[in-house]
């Protein structure tokens, strides 16, 4: 009754119109206008078409077929067009002409892959749902859209322009999986009736004893429900059945058995869950970063007298404007996030936000221009060797150390950490333009020396964070090369800093260096992403720590090109530990910058699951992501689902113990508190299609929080409570990460 009452105010309430026409048939409708830049557009071709012909377009780099209609059309529920082309690298996005509002951007890949040119694929963008995340379009003065080219152009046909009125969501199971020790995780679409789901184990009924469905966050277009069943899982065969033509069917494993003890454990340094450049204070609050990075390659040479950065070899040796550094420090201090500040330590910082240094006036041959700035090159000739660099004046204003304590001094917010630069061992690639002589050894130390030394000047208690080196390769050696490190006496870089700035602090009584910090990013290469890339991405979390793991990359099988001990095997965080024990007691360790290798892919969610985890479990001091995590993405997922919204994983890591333990498949990472209760757990499934089941004795019995993402579920927020005895195993989905905390 009152489901009819609610539908019939929806009628009365809602405005009622039509399906509108923006395009079909050579050509544009109810006064839309051709707002296109850089397409060759045909609106009556014939070489592909459905009816009497489609519109054809060629697009450059980044042009895009634009169209603008002088109403607004922010009442329609959707667009649907049709479009042929072999998979044309484009993207979509919506605005808004009047505020400059625009949508997120939606590859052509989110909503299809199987786009070719022999027919039409119809295609529908939900605007209460944007794919790939699900966010909505929301309600703004929307009057214009594009559909843009890549950085290759694009060559496609589209047709049959629709903006659609209402969009009829019919029923569907999207998924059902076991979870826990009794539930049935169902996303849905649709007004579904789960009464009519039938459970069966092992070719038994199990009867459905709850059934609750929970608020959706960031996927409006599904819908998430937990059924929780009168018995528990067992080994054997579950289905699931919704109806004649949907079910779904698992094998639940043996359990893994182990054990956990909260009553051995050490403390997890919560610095370790930090991003860069987070995006403002809600987002802090959201994902719980607990600390902030600003750095990066442009930030080596930010002005803070102007707030002018350049972006280096990263894109054209532009200039161009960055956060204010205070402000941003105000920003993220302000949502409770601490702050790793950069001081520029080369000798030239941008002066304006709109110079560059190779213009192509001046030097014509270049390899590569700015797809957005012809003049702009990318100071390169097509032999890939560097034009000779203009007078660093062109484009930068000097900088020193006064300059840099003049910076500091000034600052109203302090930083907790600041690093000396980024990365600067390969200035004399990413800032060519103004560096380019290859740093040596001792060029690093010196400025490290100096501008270390103006930081704990101006803020006596600010913890210093160097050398922030890029790679291995460049942890054991210089850009130099061979003839730097003879001069060094043979020995590889990282130990060597160490050893000088012990040395320096002795000698001073000041520690100049709390944290070694370093960047890490995987040697392996899983750009391919398909089933075997998405495997090794998984597994090479165990180059942070496993000294039997043999990178599966240049470093495990070239000749070592340092005199570390086991040098296939990164097994990083011991051994920079080792390294710290042996040259500089007492400094901490820091990852900068890492990375999960596919910031859209599940997978790259699930490793950075499974690297939080390990960062806490070996003592790491402090990491952060690089780039800003999208928060509604696999990697926001992971920060959420150990720190999201106030709710965390427990500050001391507990021991862990499974004798049969594959860390290729699995990652189990246990948390209690000083006390040595409220249990907390992460479990990582990394199989992509079998559910594991855990048993972990010492698993208090009780009620725990549960968090989810991954699994046929996807890409968003699951969350419930559930109930777990001591003698039950956990299954979780294949491909899934779970998170559970004792109430
Ligand atoms: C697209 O336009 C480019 C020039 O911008 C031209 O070289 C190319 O042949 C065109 N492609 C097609 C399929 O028409
Ligand atoms: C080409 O697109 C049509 C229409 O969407 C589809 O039916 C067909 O399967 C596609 N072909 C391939 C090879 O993907
Ligand atoms: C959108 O916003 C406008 C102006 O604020 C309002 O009049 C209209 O009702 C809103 N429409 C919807 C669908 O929320
Ligand atoms: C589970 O199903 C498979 C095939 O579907 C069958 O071979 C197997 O015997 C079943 N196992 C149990 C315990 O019922
Ligand atoms: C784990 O323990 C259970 C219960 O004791 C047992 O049935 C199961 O076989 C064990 N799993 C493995 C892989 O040994
Ligand atoms: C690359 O090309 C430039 C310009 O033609 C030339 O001056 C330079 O010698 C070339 N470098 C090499 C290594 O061939
Ligand atoms: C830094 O540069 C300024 C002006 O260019 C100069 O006055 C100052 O002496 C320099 N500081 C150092 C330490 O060289
Ligand atoms: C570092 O400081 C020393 C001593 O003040 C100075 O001679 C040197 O030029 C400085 N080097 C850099 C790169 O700032
Ligand atoms: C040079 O290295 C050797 C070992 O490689 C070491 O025994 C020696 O003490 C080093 N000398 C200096 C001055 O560090
Ligand atoms: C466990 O810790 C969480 C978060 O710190 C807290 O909300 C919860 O009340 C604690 N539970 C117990 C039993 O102490």
């Amino acid at each position: 009754m009152f489901r009819f009452a609610a539908l019939v105010l929806f009628a009365l309430t809602r405005r009622a119109f039509a399906d509108q026409v923006i395009y079909a048939d050579a050509a544009l409708s109810n006064g839309w206008q051709d707002w296109s830049w850089g397409s060759t557009l045909d609106y009556s071709a014939i070489n592909i078409k459905e009816d009497a012909s489609s519109l054809s377009v060629n697009s450059t780099a980044y042009a895009a077929l634009s169209l603008y209609s002088p109403t607004t059309f922010n009442s329609f529920a959707g667009l649907r067009f049709d479009i042929a082309g072999d998979n044309p690298p484009i993207q979509f996005y919506i605005q808004s002409t009047t505020d400059n509002a625009q949508s997120p951007t939606i590859p052509l890949t989110a909503l299809s892959t199987t786009v070719n040119s022999t027919a039409f694929t119809s295609l529908l963008l939900d605007f209460s749902a944007l794919p790939p995340t699900g966010t909505p379009l929301g309600n703004d003065t929307w009057d214009r859209i594009n559909f843009q080219a890549l950085g290759n152009g694009a060559v496609y046909n589209i047709d049959n322009i629709i903006l659609v009125d209402s969009i009829v969501v019919p029923p569907l199971f999207l998924s059902a999986e076991p979870i826990g020790a009794n539930v049935i995780s169902v996303t849905g679409q649709g007004d579904i009736d789960y009464t009519t789901l039938q459970v069966k184990l092992n070719g038994k009924a199990v009867k459905v004893s709850s059934i609750q469905t929970v608020p959706t966050v960031d996927i409006s277009s599904k819908s998430i429900t937990y059924l929780t069943l009168a018995s528990r899982f067992a080994p054997g065969n579950l289905s699931i059945t919704a109806g004649p033509d949907t079910s779904f069917s698992y094998i639940i494993p043996a359990s893994t058995n182990g054990s956990i003890n909260q009553h051995v454990s050490f403390p997890i340094n919560d610095r370790v869950y930090g991003v860069n450049f987070p995006t403002d204070g809600d987002y802090i609050q959201h994902l719980g970063v607990t600390i902030s990075r600003k750095g990066g390659n442009a930030e080596t040479a930010y002005n803070p007298f102007g707030d002018f950065t350049n972006a280096g070899n990263d894109w054209y040796f532009e200039n161009r404007a960055g956060d204010n550094a205070d402000d941003w420090l105000g920003m993220v201090q302000g949502a409770d996030s601490e702050a790793i500040l950069l001081i520029p330590a080369l000798d030239w910082v941008a002066k304006d936000t709109t110079s560059y240094s190779y213009p192509k006036t001046e030097y014509p041959d270049q390899a590569g221009f700015d797809p957005y700035n012809a003049d702009a090159g990318n100071g390169q000739f097509a032999n890939g060797s560097w034009v000779t660099p203009p007078d660093p004046s062109h484009v930068y204003a000097p900088w020193n150390v006064t300059a840099a304590k003049q910076y500091l001094s000034g600052l109203k917010n302090k930083p907790q950490v600041v690093t000396v630069d980024n990365e600067i061992e390969i200035a004399s690639n990413t800032h060519q333009d103004m560096h380019p002589i290859p740093l040596n050894y001792d060029e690093i130390l010196e400025r490290v020396l100096n501008f270390s030394s103006v930081a704990k000047e101006v803020f006596p208690d600010v913890e210093v964070a160097a050398p922030s080196t890029c790679a291995w390769w460049f942890y054991w050696t210089s850009e130099v090369g061979q003839p730097d490190k003879d001069a060094h006496n043979g020995s590889d870089f990282l130990p060597w800093f160490l050893q000088q700035l012990a040395a320096h602090d002795h000698t001073t009584s000041q520690r100049l260096l709390d944290f070694l910090d370093i960047h890490y990013y995987y040697a392996a290469d899983t750009s391919a992403n398909d089933a075997a890339a998405q495997a090794l991405r998984l597994r090479m979390t165990r180059s942070l720590w496993d000294p039997t793991y043999i990178d599966e990359s240049w470093i495990g099988t070239s000749a070592p090109s340092n005199s570390q001990p086991n040098p296939n095997a990164v097994q990083l965080i011991p051994r920079m530990q080792k390294l710290v024990e042996q040259y500089y007691p007492g400094t901490k360790l820091s990852i900068g910058e890492f990375s999960s290798t596919a910031d859209t892919d599940v997978t790259g969610g699930l490793v950075t699951v499974d690297m939080l985890g390990i960062f806490g479990k070996y003592k790491l001091d402090q990491a952060t992501y690089w780039a800003t995590p999208d928060e509604k993405g696999p990697i926001g997922l992971a920060y959420w689902l150990f720190r999201g919204y106030g709710t965390f994983f427990g500050d001391h890591s507990a021991q862990v113990s499974i004798p049969s333990f594959n860390p290729d498949l699995l990652g189990v990472y246990a948390g209690t508190n000083a006390q040595g209760n409220n249990a907390s757990l992460v479990v990582v499934n990394k199989d992509p299609t079998n559910p594991v089941s855990l048993h972990l004795a010492g698993l208090p019995a009780g009620h725990y929080f549960l968090r989810h993402f991954g699994g046929q579920a996807g890409v968003a927020k699951y969350q419930t409570t559930i109930k777990i005895d001591s003698a039950d195993p956990l299954v979780i989905p294949a491909y899934t990460a779970v998170f559970l905390q004792q109430l």
